[in-house]
Parts: C-alpha cells; structure tokens; sequence
C-alpha cells in the first residue's frame, strides 16, 4: 500500500475543514482531501444566512438565549458561549478576507429568521451565503502552497492503534493511499441523504460518523436530526430546499384548502422553531390527506422577491412555479444532524489526534434543535478552534509507524440502489418527524437484514456510501430508541 505522510489531514473541503486547515497551515503541511469537488459541500448550498450577533439592536447575550431556547434544554452552555462570543471575530475576519454580504449604504443587513428574537442573520447575494462564504475560503485555501488539496479523493476510515489516531485511508482513482498525519480533522459534514427526503447534497452520506464510530470515537445525540420545514414538493423537482428567510421577512404556510394554520400549533406561528414547524405541517398534512402544503409570498413586491431570493425564484421557475405569484408547493425534509463525533469545544475527541469540527461533530451547540442560520458560524468557530488544538498538540511525523491493515474487497454489493433506496425510505417513514417504539425497531429489523453490507470495505465510492449510509442510519435509529420522552427535533408518539 502506497503512504504518504503529512504533518495535518484535513478530511473534508466545507466551512469547517477549509477553516481549520488555515490554522494547521500556520504550522505545517496540510491535506485537505474531498470526495467530490472541493466546493460541493453542505456549505454552498446553504441559503438564509449566517446568524451573528453583529448589529445594533442585538448582544451575544441574546444570541446565547435564543439558542439555548431552541435546545430545548440540551445544550451545553461552554459551548453556546463560545459560538457566540467567538463568532463576531469569525465574520469580520471573513468579510477581511473578501466576503461580501449584503448591504444596503454600506451597512450590513441583517434578517429574521424563526426562533431569533432579533435580526441578526447574515445574508450574501440574497440566498447564495454558504456560496459567498465557500467562494472566498477555496480563493484564500488556494493561495496557500502548504496546503494540498486533493479532490475525488473518498476518505475510507481512520488509521487507529491503541486509541491514537494517525491518519486515514483514502481512495483515489481506484488505488488505496495511506496519508499519516501528526493530526487528522474530520470535517466530512452531514447525514442527510440517510433519509429519501433531504435538502442535503449527495455528498452528505454520513462517511465521517460512521468512519468515527467504527475507529472507537464516542457519538452524541444522534436522535437528534433536524428536519426543514419547507423543500419544494414539486414532480420532477429536487427536494431543493426554500429558505426559512421567507418566513423570517413575512411569507405563510398554508394547507392545500390555502389556509392559514400555524397559529393554531403555536403562538410563534411560521417564526416557532423549526421542529414546531414541522410537526405542525406533518399534522396538517394528515388531517387534510395530502403530501404537502403551501408556501406564500405573493403578498410581497415582485422585484423585492426576486432580488432578496434570486436562486430560490429561478429555481422554481424552472419548474414552472412563479413565486411572486403562484403558491409554492413544499414538504418538510432531513436537514442538519445535531448529533456527531462527540467533541469538546476545542474539537477533541475521545481518539488522541483525532479532531472534529461542523456538523460531523457535536459539541453540544445545538442540544435538541438547532437554531436557524447557527452552522455556518458553528462551522468557522469550531473549525478554527479544532486546527488551533490540532497544531498545539500534533504528534511527531517521525514517532507514526502505524500497521497498515485495511482489506478492501473485490467484490460488490448485490443490487446496491436497491439496497441505499430501501434504508432511506425506511428512514423517511419510520426514523422520522415522529417515530415510536415500534416504527424504530421496524427500521432496526430491515436494517439487521443489510448488515453483510457493513462487513466490508468496497472499491467504489459509491458503495462505501452506502455503507456509511446504512452505518448512520443504525446509529440514528439506536439513539432514538433509547430516548424514550420527546424532546425538541425527536418526538415520540409513543
Ligand atoms: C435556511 O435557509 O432555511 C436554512 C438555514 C439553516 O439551516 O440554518
């Protein structure tokens, strides 16, 4: 087997791992290695913003009330008080380094979205920031020589003995390379496309969780899966996700009889929290029998919209759904994992040099329910503070002389898309909005049936995602079993 060594292994090419690979670089030579392009990441398809405590009617204090309310109890308070007083720095060092945001005469604009009690969301060309915010990470990670950056490069598993991790193997152009590293920062993103319904990339298929779990990292909360209230439910569409700005600067959510009903679930209506919000739709969709309900702006002037959701009009239109005058047709979808590779605030996991950062992690930042617009901050927060440890604490290139011992078969899955269509859709409808005893162990029935699946590593991307799809879906479905009560994203009928 091919090795290479380098003093930091950055898997993963979002706002996270580009974030902590400018700390290593500091330091040392870096990898950045990704599975696809370096841009296709959760972070460039993030849409509403990015929430700081950054204007005048705002305080990291609010920030930090804010986002332990949307927990539900669960945060862990260290936590929300570094992303909030360490994001401020974060953004201005971004905007420093050429991110532009939106302004109007100069001064940022800022915009609600659900569950903030003031307007401090961030936005960059309308409803392109993760796009803005990628852009100028991969301009500046690219003027960096010290950083290599390798794409199409599928990162395996982690390379651990003895509870110290040196490394990963990762697979490019069907060869096995192993990379030892003084350091190795997971940054490998979501889990989304665990699930048939999903405003996540294809990318997000939960490599990194399930990598970490098979290496020996502790995970937390994985019970605790976000969904959206709002992806465009439209034949022939994707599940492309419609920003909760829409809510936040005043569209409503209507049932097909187009009527108004979310004052009825709660007193916050569209602006309550994102798991309120779903439920409440699910219930809605129930009672009146259909597969979806009714996003609406059209009260709102047409060039405004158009101008403040530029991506989000033409993307409709594509499917024939004018949105300053037509209804958009939308469903709730998977999208953010609050739980993870179980890190402490300076990404430390339980696996000596090994480090976590974004939403692969869990920090405890989001408890039970992520506040809207919090992961990208979460992202450039936690990313730099993963590399800062990783640089403090880097083992010596010379003392790594791990056993290299992976086996990688010839063979391959028997009817793969079969396989990853049946373990999503038994997500979507038992490891749900609302799940039970009974639905969870449903889900834990099939998927003990596809367990020859994870007894493998493949010479496809494509099937290692599977495996790691099917890997995430059991720790997802484990969690949910053992929290009996409902508690924010995880609601138990039962
Ligand atoms: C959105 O634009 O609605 C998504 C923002 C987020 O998930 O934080």
């Amino acid at each position: 087997m091919i090795a290479e060594r380098v003093d930091f292994l950055v898997i993963g090419s979002g706002v996270a791992g580009l974030r902590a690979a400018f700390e290593a670089a500091e330091a040392g030579s870096v990898y950045v290695i990704t599975k696809d392009t370096l841009k296709e990441s959760s972070t460039e398809y993030a849409q509403g913003g990015v929430a700081v405590a950054l204007c005048d009617e705002d305080t990291i204090g609010i920030h930090f009330e804010d986002t332990i309310k949307a927990g539900d109890g669960l945060c862990i308070d260290e936590a929300v008080h570094t992303l909030v007083n360490e994001g401020p720095e974060r953004i201005m060092e971004l905007i420093s380094w050429g991110a532009e945001f939106d302004k109007s005469d100069s001064r940022l604009i800022f915009t609600l979205e659900a569950a903030h009690s003031r307007r401090r969301i961030l936005h960059a060309h309308g409803d392109s920031t993760g796009r803005e915010i990628e852009r100028v990470l991969i301009k500046k990670a690219m003027s960096m020589p010290q950083i290599k950056k390798y794409s199409f490069a599928y990162f395996l598993d982690l390379i651990v003995f003895d509870g110290q991790c040196y490394g990963a193997y990762m697979l490019r152009d069907g060869q096995v390379t192993a990379v030892l590293a003084g350091a190795t920062i997971l940054a490998t993103g979501g889990a989304g496309q665990v699930y048939s319904r999903t405003t996540n990339p294809q990318v997000a298929t939960g490599d990194g969780m399930a990598a970490a779990y098979r290496a020996g990292a502790e995970m937390s909360d994985m019970e605790f899966v976000q969904f959206h209230p709002t992806s465009l439910y439209a034949s022939g569409a994707p599940q492309f996700l419609i920003s909760e700005a829409l809510r936040g600067e005043g569209a409503v959510i209507r049932n097909i009889h187009k009527e108004k009903f979310m004052g009825l679930y709660h007193i916050d209506a569209e602006l309550a929290t994102r798991d309120v919000v779903a439920r409440a739709i699910v219930s809605e969709m129930t009672r009146t029998g259909s597969h979806y309900v009714y996003l609406d702006i059209t009260h709102l002037d047409k060039e405004y919209i158009k101008n403040r959701f530029p991506r989000i009009y033409k993307t409709c239109l594509k499917y024939d759904i004018d949105i300053t005058t037509e209804l958009i047709p939308v469903s709730p979808a998977a999208h953010y994992m609050m739980g993870g590779v179980m890190t402490d605030i300076d990404g430390r996991t339980n696996i000596k040099g090994l480090y976590a950062a974004g939403e692969v992690a869990c920090t405890g930042v989001h408890g039970a329910n992520r506040l809207a617009s919090n992961s990208l901050l979460e992202g450039l927060v936690f990313g730099a503070r993963a590399g800062s440890t990783a640089v403090k604490e880097q083992a010596d290139l010379k003392d790594i002389n791990p056993e290299l011992a992976l086996t990688v078969t010839q063979d391959h899955i028997e009817n793969p898309d079969e396989i990853r269509s049946t373990i999503r859709r038994v997500m979507w409808e038992k490891v749900g909005i609302i799940r039970s005893a009974a639905s969870l162990h449903e889900a834990l029935d099939v998927f003990t049936t596809l367990s020859h699946v994870t007894a493998h590593t493949y010479l496809t991307r494509y099937e290692n995602e599977i495996k790691n799809i099917l890997q995430t879906a059991q720790l997802i479905v484990q969690s949910a079993i053992e929290r009996k009560d409902s508690i924010g994203a995880h609601y138990r009928s039962d």
